[in-house]
């Protein structure tokens, strides 16, 4: 029922080379680091304690206005968080860009409020869309586009709490 498509150990090592990568990148100015929810919760926990330079964490929740997140293409923030995002650097943490929609709609919202600069570190990357708006700075896979669960990511609120990600089948 179950493929392993990354295992716990892949998965250690990319996310430790991504944390060096944005390590690298931000040399100077206040950082926050924001996980969108549910889906990147593992990861950014992860992420974070690979990256050696003073951050602030925090989270934003995300819901469409229909029922089905991905087919409505409305997305409003239903937690936002209460720093401000001016004058710092905010890296958007997500779990998986699929069509991006989720994303597009989010960084527009949060790059209204002037931040130094504003990028996108995806965990997978499914590559399907054809025009990103904010494509990911960061990514940490090029996935393979089949259902993945596992690390985080969900089917119907099951599976998040797996070490490796797999392929449903
Ligand atoms: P997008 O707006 O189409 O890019 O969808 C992004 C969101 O859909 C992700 O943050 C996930 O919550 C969910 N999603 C997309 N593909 C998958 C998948 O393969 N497994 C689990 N969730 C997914
Ligand atoms: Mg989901």
């Amino acid at each position: 029922m179950k493929r392993i498509v990354y295992t716990a150990e892949e998965l250690s090592a990319r996310v430790h080379a991504l944390g060096r990568d944005i390590t690298d990148a931000y040399p100077d100015g206040p950082l926050l680091i924001l996980g969108l929810l549910k889906g990147s919760f593992i990861f950014v926990s992860d992420l974070v304690r690979s990256i050696q330079r003073p951050l602030q964490v925090d989270f934003l929740v995300a819901a469409s206005y229909g029922s089905e997140m991905v087919s409505s293409g409305e997305v409003r923030l239903v937690y936002d968080p209460e720093t401000t995002l001016e004058g710092k650097h905010i890296l958007l943490v997500e779990d998986i860009v699929d069509s991006g929609r989720t994303l597009g709609k989010v960084m527009e919202v949060l790059a209204a409020r002037d931040p130094r600069s504003i990028e996108v570190c995806a965990l997978l990357h499914k590559h399907v869309a054809t025009h990103l708006k904010y494509p990911p700075r960061f990514v940490g896979f090029d996935a393979p586009n089949e259902f993945l669960v596992g690390y985080g990511l969900d089917h119907a609120e099951n599976y998040r709490h797996l070490p490796y990600i797999a392929g449903l089948q």
